[in-house]
């Protein structure tokens, strides 16, 4: 037997069915108080009303504006009430936050604390208060806030709720738990513990199956005072310096927040508490539960009473997870049986997080994979965190989501060390073969379909309005001005073609002046920029005349294949993908007051419609060209071959829609 030291904490305790209704007042008496301020959450406020009617006019005061973690202007609001009503007692019916609340009103003004607890919190056992103090809670030890007395009754807990039942009972599991490491703890309060553990995880799946099983609700409350007993002499471990922060800083709810941690700490620790392991295995097979790997064990309990699994469905971000880690780390105690620096807190939280399966104790030590899960997610969490404090926020969201949904391809992927060489081999081709005539990178955006996603996320469909598609790579800034019906072709191999049109808002009404970029490829499938010599042909811009209209002579488009002699081209041809577009005009309009427009006309009939290499078609896009024998033609020309003609207009969304 190691030596130890223990004072035992005093206080009354009336445990049994029907003792809230028949024995408060008796109770009462017995602390000769007259004045009671009675403490309540509103959910309990029914209940409490009822219980203190017998009390009468002793009750001088009821406020009932408890709120989770005792904000401080919650705990000073009631401290007024108590001395504006003259109390000299205090009674608290609820779960943690009523007795929470009374405990700060008992802090300052040592007023007597008579509990009815409605929930499995412990607290009414324990000379722990906490207030929260905007986002930092802080926690202390006084005598004088350990209830002088405290009515057990199972009754007041029939109606509550399964969800509630669950979360406050793994929460006095976790007092039970915590109890085996926590820095005062002793034999007496790990025998407490023991028996506390066994009776809780014995009865939870039974009161949460059936709420009106008193036998079970009795259990509950026979274990939650134990378990708030152990706690209350042991202290706070490792387990509930994590809770704290996850509660005070990111209101994470109290209850919640201890059912899915506790899995991820009983995993952590136990492989250096030995005797606790043990313990707490045989308390688990006591209760019929497999006692071989005991974080496990608890986390199917959870998962079994309905419990949500992970801190990001209570609502921790990611990315709060390196501060957190931060904050807990100073508060860990000194002889947690496995030291718990600022990296291994992260893995523990990203683990909790992300609510994954706690690692599987084999003969209480973790298995590779465990071991292997755990520092992959480290990694991830370290570079997560590292983006915390980047600004604009808009940065951090963009770069954090980056980093998370990349290192989740190379987990998902098993990525192994030749292929992300691979990659980077490829992005440095990419790199190589990119010019100021030759885009890789669009290329590679194209193919892969991010150019098709980022416009239609940036250009939300606007009634009536004509549909974007791809920039591609040969947009040219600079290009000559060309007059309305001039040919833009400068001496660009093909049959001629005539284009005309509008470009309207979505009202109809012609929009005069707007400024239309056309480029294009000529019959052999090349743009102007892919010769060698530096022509410019095939590429103009033009403004809409007074009525909106516009038009231009070119040559008739041909399909082509987009530049495959580069690493986007082997990609294609590694997928069995083709490399060929179908046959199109580009055209960009701007004006001002209009969303600027970047859309392509495509030849109807084209053999490529349906296999674009970068996704690029839309089906209101596609339009008719018709072909024409010599002679007359637009704009006064008489032509010698054929010629072909296309109509097409553009109707343009008002710049308000923009997404900004
Ligand atoms: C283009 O239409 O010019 C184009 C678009 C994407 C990739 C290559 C070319
Ligand atoms: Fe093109």
């Amino acid at each position: 037997m190691q030596p130890f030291t223990y004072d035992a904490l005093p206080g009354r305790v009336v445990f049994g069915p029907g003792t809230a209704r028949a024995r408060l007042a008796d109770e009462v008496s017995r602390l000769g108080a007259s004045r009671l301020l009675l403490i309540t959450t509103p959910r309990a406020a029914a209940l409490a009303r009822e219980l203190g009617a017998p009390l009468g006019g002793r009750v001088a005061g009821v406020c009932t504006g408890v709120r989770e973690h005792v904000p401080a202007e919650v705990a000073e609001a009631a401290r007024q009430q108590a001395a504006g009503t003259g109390a000299d007692a205090l009674l608290s019916i609820g779960g943690g936050s009523a007795t929470g609340t009374a405990k700060a009103v008992a802090l300052t003004t040592g007023l007597p604390v008579i509990a009815v607890p409605t929930t499995y919190a412990g607290s009414e056992v324990t000379p722990v208060w906490g207030l929260t103090e905007g986002d930092r809670k802080t926690t202390g030890t006084d005598p004088r806030v350990l209830p002088r007395v405290v009515l057990y009754d199972p009754d007041l807990t029939v109606s509550l709720p399964a969800g509630l039942t669950a979360a406050s009972g793994l929460n006095a599991l976790a007092h039970c738990a915590e109890a085996f490491w926590a820095p005062d703890r002793n034999p007496v309060t790990a025998l407490a513990a023991a028996e506390g553990l066994r009776a809780l995880a014995q009865a939870l799946p039974l009161a949460v199956k059936d709420g009106a099983d008193l036998a079970a609700r009795g259990d509950l409350l026979y274990g939650a005072y134990l378990a708030g007993t152990a706690f209350g002499v042991a202290g706070a471990g490792l387990h509930h310096k994590i809770c704290h922060v996850l509660g005070g800083r990111y209101g994470l709810p109290h209850a919640q927040t201890h059912a899915i941690v506790l899995p991820y700490v009983l995993a952590f620790n136990l492989p250096g508490a030995p005797d606790a392991a043990a313990r707490i295995s045989q308390a688990l097979d006591d209760a019929g539960l497999d006692p071989a790997n005991p974080a496990a064990a608890v986390q199917a309990l959870a998962a079994r009473l309905g419990l949500p699994a992970g801190l990001r469905d209570i609502g921790l971000r990611e990315d709060q997870i390196g501060e957190a880690a931060g904050l807990i780390e100073p508060a860990v105690p000194a002889d947690n049986p496995v030291p718990a620096g600022a990296a291994e807190l992260r893995t523990l939280l990203h683990a909790a997080w992300a609510g994954t399966p706690v690692p599987s104790l084999a003969g209480r030590v973790p298995d590779d994979a465990a071991v292997q899960a755990a520092r992959e997610e480290a990694v991830t969490a370290e570079v997560l965190a590292s983006f915390a404090g980047a600004a604009p926020p808009r940065y951090r969201e963009v770069a954090q989501s980056l980093v998370r949904n990349l290192h989740s391809f190379a987990r998902e992927i098993r990525l192994t060390q030749d292929e992300w060489q691979f990659g980077i081999d490829f992005l440095t081709r990419a790199g190589h073969i990119t010019n100021d005539r030759r885009q890789e990178f669009i290329l590679l955006s194209d193919v892969l379909g991010m150019s098709m996603l980022t416009i239609g996320i940036n250009a939300p469909a606007a009634a009536g309005a004509t549909e974007s598609t791809v920039v591609g790579p040969f947009f040219v800034a600079g290009a000559p001005e060309t007059p309305l019906g001039g040919d833009i072709a400068n001496g660009a191999q093909g049959r001629p073609c005539y284009v005309s049109g509008t470009v309207t808002d979505t009202a109809g009404n012609p929009i005069a002046g707007a400024r239309i970029d056309i480029w294009q490829s000529d019959e052999d499938g090349f743009y102007d920029v892919q010769y060698p010599d530096g022509r410019t042909a095939a590429r103009g811009w033009l403004r809409t005349g007074p009525d909106g209209g516009y038009r231009f002579w070119s040559v008739h488009p041909a399909p082509y294949p987009i530049p495959d002699d580069g690493p986007v081209g082997d990609l294609l041809k590694a997928a069995g993908r083709g490399p060929m577009r179908p046959a199109h005009l580009h055209f960009k309009v701007d004006v001002p007051g209009y969303r600027p427009l970047v859309t392509h006309i495509f030849v109807a009939g084209d053999p490529y419609l349906d296999r674009d290499a970068v996704f690029g078609v839309k089906e209101s896009l596609i339009v008719e060209f018709t072909e024409h024998p010599p002679g007359p033609a637009p704009e006064g020309r008489v032509l010698a071959g054929p010629w072909s003609r296309v109509a097409f207009d553009m109707v343009l969304a008002p710049a308000a829609d923009q997404a900004p």
